[in-house]
């Protein structure tokens, strides 16, 4: 028996679906438990050799858990190891423990990814589930399957609809799919987890570009930036740093909460990033007592005063994913060229641009303008340690710029 049957949910709210499933997921967790517990004693075979796939199977559940809170791609997930894993004996622990990691995790509680990603992911975890107990038909999960198969039609019954078997489980996910989709709006939480505990959250739009700017959503360089960061953090503490252009604040969030500024100031111009911005900077905790000092501004690369720019007096400058735009690289420069000009107690200001070369002739430009108004650039090639799940497919290039 590879197959799960569930009742047809009907005449529910979307908000209450969601929470009855989650509930009845935990119970089904409990559940699942139980015929381990009677697998303990039937077998104590394949103790040894336990270390390296508890190590693998460690880093396959950190892996999803990193690729479900940032909402990367499906098709990015190890969906080969985990199919693997589910060929094991313990298959059915790696599969609760999956879900404790992703749609049970507290974090997905609070501040989950968007209703039509979660819908997305448990569809192909279920879809991965069958092909593999299919596949494997005398493994303990397909054992774990078919208890719990009889449990959760008692579990999951609708009063007034009855469970048959011919009602597969895909169709439970389409009605679950048909009620998520009323519930979906175009803001949803990304999670980004720090190598030293918690976790960096952010609320952010599923568009790539929308109400008019792409400042909406966390870019690939500023993931990188804040990589570079975590390993670089003298370049930061007890500095007053300056970030510009800093849409939904990732980077920002990582130097506050791991290099120690002494001041640091976010930076954008489009009112709506700004909006969102500060919610994210709250969320983050940034504005706690104990950290550095946190200021989010509207600050227009072509509007900025001078005077404004001695008063902030930034001696660590950063930007992420900045040069994209032809007509504004100009103003950009510019504003670097003003801002390496400006006098600071300590040591000359540095400035440090992440880009991801999307195009070569637009990133061809901004290094041609840079080195007509003086600023001389370095670029950074030590490696930095893969912390954060993103698309590396498009280089990205960082830069020192110093005059
Ligand atoms: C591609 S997004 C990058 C956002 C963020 N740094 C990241 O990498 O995730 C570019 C950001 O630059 C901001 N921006 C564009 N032109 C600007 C200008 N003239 N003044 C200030 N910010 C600007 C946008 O509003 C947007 O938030």
């Amino acid at each position: 028996m590879s197959k799960l049957y569930f009742p047809r949910c009907t005449r529910v709210g979307s908000t209450a679906l969601w929470d009855i499933l989650s509930r009845r997921a935990l119970v089904f967790l409990r559940i699942l438990q139980f015929p381990q517990k009677i697998r303990g004693k039937m077998s104590d075979r394949g103790k040894q050799g336990d270390n390296v796939h508890d190590a693998a199977k460690k880093n396959i559940l950190a892996e999803f858990q990193a690729l479900f809170f940032a909402m990367r791609s499906l098709s990015s997930y190890p969906w080969h190891s985990f199919e693997r894993a589910l060929q094991r004996a313990d298959s059915s622990q790696i599969f609760v423990e999956l879900l404790e990691r992703t749609c049970l995790h507290p974090v997905c509680q609070k501040k989950p990814p968007s209703a039509k990603y979660r819908r997305r992911f448990l569809t192909e975890l279920i879809k991965r589930v069958g092909a593999s107990s299919s596949r494997s038909a005398c493994s303990f999960f397909v054992v774990d399957l078919c208890f719990y198969q009889h449990v959760c039609f008692v579990l999951f019954l609708n009063p007034q609809h009855e469970a048959t078997a011919s009602e597969p489980l895909d169709e439970l996910y389409d009605a679950l799919a048909v009620v998520l989709a009323s519930e979906e709006q175009c803001v949803c939480y990304k999670s980004y987890f720090l190598p030293a505990g918690g976790a960096i959250t952010l609320a952010e739009n599923e568009a790539t570009i929308s109400e008019g700017t792409t400042g909406m959503v966390t870019w690939e360089a500023a993931l990188y930036l804040a990589e570079w960061a975590l390993g670089n953090p003298q370049a930061f503490q007890h500095r007053v740093v300056l970030e510009l252009g800093s849409g939904m604040g990732l980077a920002g969030v990582a130097v506050c909460r791991s290099c120690h500024p002494k001041r640091y100031t976010f930076s954008d111009c489009h009112p709506g990033v700004l909006r969102r911005l500060r919610d994210n900077v709250k969320l983050n905790g940034l504005e706690d007592p104990g950290g550095p000092r946190v200021a989010v501004e509207e600050l227009d690369w072509g509007a900025v005063a001078d005077e404004r720019l001695r008063d902030l007096r930034p001696d660590t400058v950063i930007a992420a994913d900045v040069v994209y735009d032809p007509d504004v690289i100009d103003t950009l420069v510019s504003l670097l060229r003003r801002l390496l000009a400006i006098p600071v107690l300590t040591r000359p200001s540095d400035i440090y641009i992440a880009s991801a070369v999307r195009n070569p002739d637009t990133y061809a430009y901004f290094r041609r303008q840079c080195g007509k108004v003086g600023l001389r650039h370095q670029v950074l090639t030590e490696p930095v340690a893969r912390i954060f799940p993103y698309n590396r497919t498009s280089a990205i290039e960082m830069i020192r710029l110093h005059l």
